[in-house]
């Protein structure tokens, strides 16, 4: 078979997909143009209060063919159109990677086109310049900084370029979702908590309760410590109210998200500080849906004299335009997969 590279795309039509966690999105994209994107995200889980691998690759494995199916009908483009298969090759649930991985092979084989991996992490980054027929965009200016925080990560990236990342700050242990979804599930909400808290803090006093900040050096951040003295603060307070959690909720969830939203503010405005040849400044993953760091970003930005680039709410978390954005890049430059890959479960932003 004649190597991918020489290749030329059929057409500029790329179909987008991401399996890595518990959501089985599929995207038409016209470069980096979104025609049409579909999630089926995966209601299973709740019950466990967190994802279930071995649940999650089962829903993955039904859902991917009607997911495709749709998202094909509603952008009006038939199969025989798409010129090249983009998919997330990892970081992610090494399962859930393996059927998107897996259906994407098949495809770019069967339609005999080429196949375009794409790095989860990046992919989030490059949420950031997804457009979208009838919507004005500004897309950020390289390089710039970009404060990436999923469920999974959470770091301060500078990008020169599409592909060229590096991370200049991260957590040293977990990611800001993480954080919050634990802490709301020692509550008793449901997962995944970030959600919850952002919606019961918009009616709490963020100065109810004091938490834990790290004292970590550079731009590196902790959250385990606030886990830490938040999981105390119940212990303590239900020794004496059985009802505490149930009677303070809101306050709470306001102390939480403030806290967090501090820690990562911090130290971005000193990675801003640090890096005056960047002009533009980008939020990114699924915690930047977070209604008061999405706010207090933009105060940063303004604030810092830098362009603010924040994703609309649907491109925060797990979605395949965002894949398809970044396999835009590397449709241009050519840079296409063997059909020989297997997913990562482990990999870095800057690394292929
Ligand atoms: O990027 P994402 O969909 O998955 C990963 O790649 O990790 O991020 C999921 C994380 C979860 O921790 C979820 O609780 C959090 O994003 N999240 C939020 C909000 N929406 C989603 N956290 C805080 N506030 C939100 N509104």
């Amino acid at each position: 078979m004649k190597s991918f590279e020489e290749k030329e795309l059929k057409s500029g039509l790329l179909l987008a997909i991401e399996s890595s966690c518990d959501d089985t999105s599929v995207a038409v994209m016209r470069g980096r143009r979104l025609l049409c994107q579909k999630t089926a995200s995966q209601a299973v889980h709740e019950q466990y209060g967190g994802v279930v691998p071995e649940a999650a690759s089962r829903a993955h494995l039904a859902n991917i063919v009607p997911t495709v199916a749709v998202t094909l009908a509603e952008a009006g483009v038939k199969m025989e159109e798409i010129g090249a298969v983009a998919v997330t090759r990892g970081p992610g649930l090494m399962g859930s990677l393996l059927v998107g991985v897996s259906f994407a092979k098949g495809l770019a084989q069967g339609l005999r086109v080429p196949l375009i991996e794409v790095n989860h992490l990046q992919a989030h980054v490059m949420a950031n310049f997804v457009e979208e027929e009838g919507v004005e965009k500004r897309c950020p200016e390289f390089p710039f900084l970009c404060l990436l925080v999923s469920g999974g990560n959470s770091q301060i990236v500078l990008v020169r370029g599409p592909g060229e990342m590096e991370i200049v700050g991260a957590t040293i242990d977990d990611a800001a979702g993480e954080a919050m979804d634990k802490c709301a599930r020692v509550m008793g909400l449901p997962y995944p908590g970030g959600p919850v808290v952002d919606k019961l803090a918009k009616e709490g006093d963020a100065g109810a309760f004091e938490l834990a900040r790290p004292k970590v050096g550079g731009l590196d951040f902790s959250f385990s410590g606030l886990k830490t003295s938040f999981l105390y603060l119940l212990r303590d307070k239900l020794k004496e109210n059985e009802n505490f959690i149930r009677e303070r909720e809101k306050d709470l969830c306001a102390s939480l998200q403030r806290t967090v939203v501090d820690i990562l503010l911090e130290k971005m405005e000193r990675a801003i500080a640090e890096h005056e040849e960047v002009k533009d400044v980008a939020l990114a993953g699924g915690v930047s849906a977070n209604s008061e760091l999405r706010r207090r970003f933009e105060e940063l930005a303004e604030r810092s004299g830098r362009r603010c680039h924040v994703p609309p709410l649907r491109f925060t978390t797990d979605n395949a335009a965002m894949v398809g954005a970044a396999a835009a890049w590397k449709a241009d430059r050519k840079e296409f997969a063997s059909l020989g890959i297997a997913p990562y479960a482990r990999v870095r932003i800057n690394e292929e």
